[in-house]
């Protein structure tokens, strides 16, 4: 099992566990975060699932690739924060990944 951890914006942290191959979408999903709504069911086209990597894991989670969907997705967002901005549901659950923690946007702005 892969324990994540979502900081909503007032710093309350709520943590899930979940199977390795999960996406962190679906994590959040789990957990019942109105935060990541992820309208589009996963397919990369909603961007409802953005979310800021904490700065510790960002090196192990990677960037959003240049050029690809999720960046001309994700750069437009109100909230963008380069390097540190993701698409929860673009992020596959790795045994690397576990104790993952993510801030949640405020669903007001998205
Ligand atoms: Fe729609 Fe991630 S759920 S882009």
């Amino acid at each position: 099992m892969i324990t994540v951890n979502f900081i909503r914006t007032n710093n309350d942290k709520v943590q899930v566990e979940v199977p390795e191959g999960t996406t962190l979408m679906e994590a959040a999903k789990q957990a019942d975060l109105n935060e990541i709504p992820g309208d589009c069911g996963g397919n990369c086209s909603c961007c409802t699932c953005h979310v800021h990597i904490n700065n510790a894991w960002v090196a192990k989670v990677g960037k959003v690739s240049y050029n690809s969907i999720e960046e001309s997705l994700i750069e437009y967002e109100g909230e963008f924060r380069p390097g540190q901005s993701k698409l929860s549901c673009q992020i596959k659950l790795t045994n690397e990944l576990d104790g993952l923690t993510v801030h949640l946007i405020d669903d007001e702005l998205l």
